[in-house]
């Protein structure tokens, strides 16, 4: 969502005369756009604005001025103490506040005092956005923002704040505008994305499903994805659409974060383990070809052992295609950090190395079981190596095509050759 918010702010900032540039060094404006889910993401941001003063420094002295703006979830969870600990910050803007960036740096350029805005306003962001552009023929639209669930590990109610959700005629624009674009695929994004509940065509609340095939309506739209879901939120019209949708991709991310039902109970996901596997089943008999994706946190307070066996013990029950996986980190303000039993980082660093050696070998697993088959892999962008281009394959694997014909936006058809832990090797069926 940090990416999709950035391409947004780049798009506000054009409006108003400005131009992306790749090199700093030529910036009248740099917009750090932060992540504090973990703290180690958030204390990145000073040592990134450490090489953005040297950089202002330096343009000072060719008599050049470097307005500096702090965006997203740190700005939100930090406000002034951004300005206290780097004061050549010049802005400091929440994620529900971007959209007012003209106006802030307005504001800044009159006072010439340090502008925050850490609110969250009524007004519904996007309509005060710029359409939007497509970058590649695979395009997220945000459709769902925020989050109600307070799992007591998590900072996103407080840095995004509620689930809000946008209505569908305004997605459904943005839709058409990116196939005008040449967009083939889409990914709807929410913090919660199946807690969706936006205004549908009809003046109701449509679900995430009903959201989707809408969608799936519109030609030119081959592919659709949504990401992040929560279990609770998998509701039974979503689990059909996996079923009777085929546009809708055989792939889910379906965060669990922990095996063990204490430590369930304790991070307040409100699921269990039994509950979680008895879900993957169901969406497994609606549709069997489904890779599966997850996050999992290691090191949450209290964590003994045993839990970590039983989130190891999950992970061999379910059998993922990919996976993320984190050491817990503390995060201030949030009830889990209030624990008195925080795990040693040793601790944490063992369980995770075991964790991701697994996770890794059930990823090369899922990707070889494709070696040998057919598949329709969308061309997204081309790789390193002369005369290649990467696509991605239904279940979002990563797929390299050497090819003198094919062009990035195409849909080819395929015969996978090889496989890695991290990709695939395909060669261009010849009558595609
Ligand atoms: N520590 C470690 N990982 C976290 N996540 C969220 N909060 C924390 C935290 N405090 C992970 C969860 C979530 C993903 C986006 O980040 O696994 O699903
Ligand atoms: Fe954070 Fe996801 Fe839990 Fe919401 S559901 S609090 S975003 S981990």
């Amino acid at each position: 969502m940090n990416v999709y918010d950035s391409e947004r702010m780049a798009e506000l900032m054009d409006t108003e005369g400005y131009e992306q540039t790749d090199d700093m060094s030529d910036a009248d404006m740099v917009v750090l756009n932060t992540c504090h889910i973990r703290e180690k993401a958030a204390e990145k941001v000073y040592s990134e604005l450490g090489r953005v003063r040297k950089n202002k420094e330096k343009r000072s002295g060719q008599g050049k001025d470097t307005i500096i703006a702090v965006a997203g979830c740190v700005a939100q969870a930090e406000g002034e103490e951004i300005i206290r600990r780097a004061p050549i910050v010049d802005l400091v803007v929440g994620p529900q506040s971007y959209q007012n960036l003209p106006k802030l740096l307005n504001e800044f350029k009159t006072s010439k005092k340090p502008v925050i805005e850490t609110e969250f306003p009524e007004e519904d962001k996007f309509g005060k956005l710029p359409g939007i552009t497509a970058s590649s023929p695979c395009s997220f639209v945000t459709v769902q923002e925020g989050c109600d669930k307070f799992c007591t590990f998590c900072v996103v109610p407080y840095t995004r704040g509620g689930e809000f959700s946008r209505g569908a005629k305004q997605i459904i624009d943005d839709a058409n505008r990116l196939v005008e674009q040449g967009v083939r695929e889409l990914t709807l994004l929410g913090q919660n994305v199946n807690a969706y509940h936006g205004e549908g065509l009809n003046g109701k609340d449509w679900s995430l499903a009903r959201l989707l095939d809408e969608l799936s309506k519109i030609d030119g739209i081959e592919r659709l994805r949504y990401t992040t879901s929560h279990p609770r939120d998998m509701e039974d019209d979503l689990i059909e659409l996996h079923r009777d949708n085929p546009k809708v991709m055989p792939y889910l991310h379906l965060p669990f974060q922990s095996g063990s039902d204490k430590i369930l109970k304790d991070m307040n996901r409100r699921h269990t383990r039994d509950f979680y596997i008895e879900l993957v089943d169901r969406i497994r008999d609606a549709q069997p070809e489904l890779a599966l994706s997850t996050d999992i946190i290691v090191g949450f307070p209290g964590e003994t052992d045993k839990d970590f066996q039983d989130t190891m013990d999950l992970v061999e029950t379910i059998g993922y295609a990919s996976a993320y996986s984190f050491k817990y980190s503390p995060r201030p303000g949030t009830p889990a950090a209030e624990i008195e039993e925080q795990i040693a980082e040793d601790v944490m660093k063992e369980r995770l190395a075991i964790l991701q050696k697994r996770l890794s070998g059930q990823q090369k697993f899922f990707n070889e079981s494709k070696v040998g088959s057919q598949m329709t892999v969308l061309l997204e962008k081309i790789g390193k190596k002369e005369g290649q281009l990467i696509g991605r394959s239904p279940y979002l694997q990563s797929v390299h095509i050497e090819t003198d014909h094919a062009k990035i936006g195409d849909m080819v058809d395929v015969t996978i050759k090889s496989a890695t832990s991290t990709s695939l090797q395909a060669v261009i069926n010849s009558s595609s």
